[in-house]
């Protein structure tokens, strides 16, 4: 595995690795990587392509008062975990490299970052678009692997991928749950024991709701009622919302169209997301 840091380094690396006529997969993350990420380059393993992974905690997509600064980071495991999961390229930039002085092109993703996260998280998904269009770019992949639990993002990039002509497959591999339910994230760990146990109220709000869909409930306030008995517990919730799984709109009514119920609510202080899609299966 070659750790590289420059975009020119990168370039020279992949037209290197190109000449096997493979196809180039590429999992761009934050680092800090859990099982989680690893279901992203194996995903990108199993199809045979030359996995590439970015490790860059981006500042573009944290707000002012938001955990840039005490994000978690372990360069050296991440290094070894990609190493072992038969990584080609680890791509490290640095903020310097990536933001330049003088920077200030952003891509704005629009409609589809106003509601859930993006009504909570002013310029989140600006920042997001920003940096996975820029390492798009330097990588130039044949196919990108991004995590359901972050359902917005997927969606935004996605369009964007369309919206800009990215000539890039975008493929959404399931979230990974810890045992218990809880879905893997990076801000699982500032959870202390006792929050922890109150976190799972999240997942099994979500499962509950789940269940009920698939006995046959169509119900937009009834699903939601389901999850809410269960995440009320939590100390904060953000929004609690069944929205169309392409609009990312709210339903009203009865589920029609495959949708997904969404989540994001403080325990303590950290701020979890979670989902599941309700897929109608008379859909093609
Ligand atoms: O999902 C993440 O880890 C980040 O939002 C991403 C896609 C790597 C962009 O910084």
């Amino acid at each position: 595995m070659q750790t590289i840091t420059t975009a020119a380094e990168l370039r020279h690396a992949l037209e290197h690795a190109r000449k096997s006529g493979k196809r180039v997969g590429f999992v761009p993350t934050m680092g800090y990587l859990h099982d989680g990420h690893m279901a992203l380059v194996e995903a990108s393993r199993a199809r045979g392509d030359i996995t590439v992974v970015s490790i860059f905690v981006n500042p573009t997509q944290f707000g002012p008062n938001e955990d840039l600064d005490s994000y978690p980071r372990d360069f050296l495991r991440d290094e070894q975990l990609c190493r072992d999961a038969g990584v080609v390229i680890l791509f490290a930039s640095e903020v310097c490299e990536m933001y330049p002085s003088g920077f200030e092109t952003f891509v704005d993703p629009g409609e589809l970052a106003k509601p859930l996260c993006g009504a909570f998280r002013p310029g989140h998904f600006r920042g997001v678009a920003t940096v996975v269009s820029k390492l798009f770019n330097m990588v130039q992949p044949d196919v990108a692997f991004f995590g359901q639990k972050d359902f917005q993002q997927c969606a935004i990039v996605r369009r964007m991928a369309i919206d800009l002509n990215l000539p890039i497959e975008i493929v959404t591999v399931p979230t990974v749950r810890e045992t218990d339910g809880l879905a893997m994230s990076n801000r699982n760990r500032y959870l202390a024991d006792e929050e922890r146990r109150r976190a799972l109220a999240i997942s099994r709000g979500l499962f509950a709701a789940a269940d009920k869909f698939h006995s046959g409930e169509r119900g937009v306030e009834n699903l939601i009622a389901v999850a809410r008995d269960q995440i009320i517990t939590v100390d904060r919730l953000q929004y609690l919302a069944l929205v169309d799984n392409l609009t990312l709109q709210p339903l009203e009514g009865s589920v029609r169209r495959t949708s997904a119920l969404c989540v994001a609510a403080y325990i303590g202080s950290t701020r979890l997301i979670d989902n599941v899609i309700l897929p109608l299966p008379t859909e093609s």
